[in-house]
């Protein structure tokens, strides 16, 4: 790739600062998924291993009150992170100030150290988040040189990527973020065929700009979640309690009518009266829904559908599950799917873009039948939408 990665820099001695997307799920003071920790470890021993002094830094949540910041700390991923190296990271509450710089100024070579959450900035006009021009040049000054590891935060021009890109000489891509960009950008802009996509969750206007320009893209497009029921509406059905985004049926007719014949939609659906797992399962051809059922999921020969096309397939992308996977008798849908792309994982490139249908399959424990699954949520939707991310222009050409 044409960015500079963090292979290409001297790292001995020299304070490394590294942007981490450390921004994972926590309940009750217990991180419930440390994927995107793990992820960045290659970068972090690399730097240690080659004698740099690392400086960590993520946000966590989104900070508007006290009370958010007592809840996002970001001690708990940084003892967290100390376990999954094995050694020390030294914890700094603070942001800025001399304490922290200290810290820094103490660090050896082969040691770690990460600081507070850098939204805790934005309680004061939104520093971190509004990329404050002092706060960026604040930060850079604290290193000598800059990775940015943080895929998961690309699509955001923020004072922790953007800013401090603009004030080091040295602004370098990670592991990650590498890995990242090679898969999810490498396969838009040269997949090999035929490239299937597969789109699901719930809203169609989340994914218009997706399947715009996968449109331009892939060979097929496949459609299933909640959004397929604007689209079976478009084509004149009745969709029942199933969910609808009216105002975006006149959209799906256009995108159907665009797409010559590369939208796929499943002939039947899996239906309930109520929105829960208990609730009664039925399978409807998607012109015979009742008025009081609700599509859930995929059904059984949408499913085999689907898979007769995933078979022929040389690169899938994927993002949004299929049904309501939260609920197991409606994730039937995404695991068959995601079954059906383990299969092929030996003769095909096989990308989740993050978020939910990463959750799902993450979930149902089969991560290991793919290629790749992205570390983003909205930062992956966002590449797929073919837009420049921020977070990926700022690091430095090699
Ligand atoms: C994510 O989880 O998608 C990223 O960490 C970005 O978080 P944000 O949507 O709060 O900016």
């Amino acid at each position: 790739m044409a960015k500079l990665t963090v292979r290409d820099i001297d790292l001995k001695n020299k304070k490394v600062l590294i942007r981490v997307d450390f921004n994972v799920p926590i309940k009750d003071g217990v991180i419930t998924d440390d994927n995107r920790i793990v992820q960045a470890l290659p970068t972090i021993n690399y730097v240690l291993d080659n004698g740099g002094k690392a400086i960590l830094f993520s946000h966590l949540g989104r900070i508007k009150t006290e009370e958010d910041k007592a809840k996002n700390s970001l001690e708990v991923v940084s003892n967290r992170l100390s376990e999954l190296l094995n050694k020390p990271v030294l914890f700094i509450n603070e942001t800025r100030g001399e304490k922290l710089e200290s810290a820094i100024n103490n660090l050896k070579s082969g040691e770690a150290l990460m600081f507070e959450n850098t939204r805790f900035e934005d309680l004061d006009g939104k520093k971190e988040s509004k990329n404050d021009p002092e706060l960026g040049k604040y930060w850079a000054s604290l290193g000598d040189v800059f990775i940015n590891d943080a895929f998961g935060t690309a699509h955001r021009a923020h004072a922790s990527n953007v800013g401090i890109s603009s004030n080091i000489d040295v602004a370098a891509a990670g592991f990650l973020l590498e890995k990242e960009i090679n898969f999810i950008g490498g396969t838009l802009e040269n997949p090999k065929r035929p490239m299937v996509a597969i789109l699901g969750g719930a809203k169609v206007s989340d994914k218009i700009l997706v399947i715009e320009n996968l449109l331009k893209i892939a060979d097929k497009i496949l459609i299933g979640g909640g959004m397929a029921f604007t689209f079976y509406k478009a084509m004149g059905y009745e969709v029942g309690k199933s969910l609808l985004e009216e105002d975006k049926v006149e959209l799906a007719k256009e995108l159907l009518e665009k797409s010559n014949g590369k939208i796929i939609l499943g002939s039947d659906v899996a239906t309930a009266k109520e929105f829960n797992n208990d609730s009664k399962r039925s399978f409807y051809n998607v012109d015979e829904i009742p008025n009081d059922e609700m599509g859930l999921d995929i059904g059984p020969k949408s499913i085999e559908e689907f898979k007769e096309i995933i078979k022929t397939a040389k690169t899938v992308v994927w993002n949004g599950p299929m049904g309501v996977f939260e609920f197991e008798n409606f994730a039937v849908g995404t695991k068959e799917i995601a079954l059906s792309l383990a299969e092929i994982k030996d003769q095909a490139t096989t990308i989740i873009g993050g978020g939910d249908s990463a959750a799902a399959v993450i979930q149902l424990g089969l991560a290991e039948g793919f290629t790749h699954i992205s570390t983003g949520g909205g930062a992956s939707l966002e590449y797929l939408e073919g837009k420049v991310l921020p977070g990926i222009a700022a690091v430095k050409d090699k």
